[in-house]
């Protein structure tokens, strides 16, 4: 498994991380739900926190719940503007947040990529941004990500990855591999639909894990080409509830198509 991209966690790959999408989307006055979520992640490993300017105030919320242990943090998160201003004026905001570094910045949705790549080029060689990565939710996007990621200059892909989307087998994943590229996993749990599904006891003793949620989790970390997933949360249980399917053992092939025949119906 290729770990150059997230070596930087510092942690054995693959890891779960945590990201942030409308569960943190939150007014300052629920800044101690955000706090409690985020130290519920931290306290049982989660290193890797993802957001977005696109995801309302959860860029704020995460920047100051992290802010008492950002050092143990790898902080990923997006650059998204119709204008190189405004994602310039944006990514100063966002340096205030997050302590004056970022340390994967991705083009979401591969929005004016390549303005953004030669300024996030800059950035990077100035130290204020780590990696650079890109991001896409559709599979209708594809073809331009792969564009992307054969150009050499990012070292990450942010992709949709779970039983019931596997798009990304056909070429981005087979390339990312190729490349060398870092692979963090969005919807992991389906967007939470996949999550609500309600599998036997026996089916879960036979997958060995506690909880069907977990059972995801492990499906999309079962694939050597994934290094990071980023299930997101409102609850602080459930922050602890998803790290703890990084650890134990890897669902093997058996595991894995029952887990498909799950999701899939
Ligand atoms: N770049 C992009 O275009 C893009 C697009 C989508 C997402 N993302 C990133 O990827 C992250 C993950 O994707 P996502 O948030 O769309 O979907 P997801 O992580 O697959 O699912 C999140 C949903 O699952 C529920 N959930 C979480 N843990 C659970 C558990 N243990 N048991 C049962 N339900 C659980 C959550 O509800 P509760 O809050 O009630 O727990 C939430 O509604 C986002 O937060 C964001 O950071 C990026």
């Amino acid at each position: 498994m290729d770990t150059r991209a997230f070596g930087a966690t510092g942690a054995q790959l693959p890891v779960i991380g945590m990201g942030s999408w409308q569960t943190l989307d939150l007014p300052a006055s629920e800044q101690p739900l955000a706090n409690e979520v985020v130290n519920a992640a931290l306290g049982a490993g989660t290193t890797v926190f993802d957001s977005s300017p696109m995801y309302g105030s959860s860029e704020e919320r995460l920047g100051e719940a992290l802010e008492p242990r950002r050092g143990d943090a790898f902080l990923a998160t997006k650059t998204w503007s119709r204008t190189q201003g405004a994602a310039e004026a944006r990514y100063e905001e966002q340096l205030r947040f997050f302590g004056g570094h970022v340390e994967l910045m991705q083009i979401h949705n591969l929005l004016d990529w390549e303005e953004r790549l030669a300024w996030l080029e800059r950035e990077r060689d100035a130290g204020r941004v780590g990696l650079i990565g890109a991001t896409h939710y559709s599979s209708d996007a594809f073809g331009d990500l792969e564009r992307v990621m054969r150009t050499g200059r990012i070292a990450a892909i942010q992709i949709p990855y779970n039983p019931e989307e596997r798009e990304v087998e056909e070429r981005i994943l087979p390339l990312a591999e190729e490349l060398g590229l870092g692979v963090v996993v969005m919807r992991p749990l389906g967007g939470g639909s996949l999550a609500r599904l309600s599998p036997s006891p026996d089916e879960l003793a036979e997958l060995g894990v506690e909880t069907w949620a977990q059972a995801l989790l492990k499906w999309a970390l079962a694939d050597p080409r994934v290094h990071v997933l980023i299930p997101a949360t409102s609850k602080p249980e459930r922050a602890a509830e998803n790290a703890a399917a990084g650890s134990g053992p890897a669902l093997d092939p058996e595991q894995r198509a029952l887990v498909e025949r799950i999701a899939t119906g």
